[in-house]
């Protein structure tokens, strides 16, 4: 149980946990849903878990809620002003679907007042749903079962397994997010056969993902709505055809650390997924001109010897250039002074979600709690 007598006043002592969740760049994207409430995707995906671009979610019991699924959420901003989160339905959707999963564990009892911040633009093609659900879900299983890390989770039956099974259902691609690393998602037979494991550590091959954001608006398309859309291009078969084999090769060159091999590979892949999104009806564009003559520039220097990096892009405008660390300043720079009105987030292979060390915070008849 997370509420507790506090022992000195009459306030309650409520847990306060924090969660961290990466984003995670697709080298093999999801995209398609075999069933699409149950998020079991078309074909299998493989990722590589980021550090730098991440989300931290706190999740605190409410103390006055007048029912138990009247979540309070909302977002800190880079100022740290709060911006409640207006439309809540899909999230609390989520939470009480959540609630009913973490049962068996714990009584999760109450409503929960949830403080969301992104390291980056949200909804430009950064991943924003990965981080975000895993964020989510692995704050809100602490705050209700009482858990105040990952090993105490653990403890209880939580495992790293089951957490990501549970952020699937939010967003596919946050059951990646919740390993480090190199992370296959496999979509398996039936919607309770997928697996999600980490295949290769960070360590093993540790590579920089410069995210070029060219643009911070958010997309007009979601991600929802591309995937329900996939299945009308026709070049959506051919691409089923040979995802396996791609992936496999993919995998390959990660455990051989061949960077030209897979870059090769993740630009057609990228390339690929962006065609079935423009002759999908209607058809879907999620970039234009500024983001063509990105891709452009890097192939072109490139070819000139001029730098050796590759890029892939999700469901955005932003491209993701995969380089070596030793090599990523000097392509920043690169970047930099051919698009000077770009912003760079400098990131890496990362090691996975966490969930903070607890703070114990007095919030009873304050309508509120520390940290919020
Ligand atoms: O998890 P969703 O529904 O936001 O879909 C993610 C889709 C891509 O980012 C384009 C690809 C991927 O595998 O992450």
């Amino acid at each position: 149980m997370v509420n507790q007598p506090s022992g000195k006043k009459s306030n309650q002592t409520t847990l306060h946990v924090t969660a961290t969740a990466p984003s995670n760049i697709a080298l093999v994207k999801y995209w398609g849903k075999s069933d699409a409430s149950l998020n079991w995707p078309a074909n299998d995906s493989l990722s590589m878990t980021l550090s730098q671009a991440k989300t931290t979610t706190s999740a605190t019991m409410q103390p006055d809620a007048a029912t138990p699924s009247a979540h309070r959420m909302a977002f800190k901003t880079a100022g740290s002003a709060t911006i409640p989160m207006r439309d809540l339905g899909k999230t609390t959707r989520y939470l009480e679907w959540l609630r009913n999963e973490i049962r068996p564990f714990a009584a999760a009892e109450g409503a929960l007042d949830i403080l969301t911040h992104n390291s980056f633009p949200s909804s430009c093609g950064i991943a924003s749903s990965a981080s975000g659900f895993a964020a989510l879900t692995i704050a809100a299983a602490g705050a209700w079962t009482g858990a105040k890390n990952m090993d105490e989770l653990h403890r209880l039956g939580i495992t790293r397994d089951l957490l990501s099974t549970w952020a699937r259902r939010g967003s596919g691609s946050a059951c990646r997010s919740i390993h480090g690393g190199y992370v296959q998602w496999i979509r398996g037979e039936a919607p309770t056969g997928q697996k999600v494991r980490p295949i290769f550590s960070p360590e093993h091959w540790p590579l920089a993902d410069l995210i070029v954001v060219i643009d911070r608006g958010a997309k007009s398309i979601s991600s929802t709505e591309g995937h329900a859309r996939a299945f009308s291009s026709p070049l959506m078969s051919v691409r089923m055809s040979g995802l396996d084999e791609r992936l496999k090769n993919a995998a390959q060159a990660i455990e051989g650390r061949d960077l030209e091999r897979l870059g090769t590979i993740i630009e057609c892949e990228a390339i690929e997924m962006h065609s079935v999104m423009m002759t999908s009806q209607p058809r879907t564009d999620y970039f234009g001109a500024p983001t063509i003559a990105f891709i452009q520039w890097l192939r072109e220097s490139r070819a000139a010897g001029n730098l050796a990096a590759w890029f892939t892009l999700d469901a955005g405008p932003n491209p993701h250039v995969i380089c070596r660390p030793e090599d990523a300043d000097a392509i920043k720079g690169l970047i930099l002074a051919q698009f000077p009105g770009c912003t760079l987030i400098h990131d890496q292979t990362g090691s996975g979600a966490t969930l903070g060390p607890g703070q114990e915070t007095h919030n009873a008849n304050q309508g509120g709690s520390d940290g919020h």
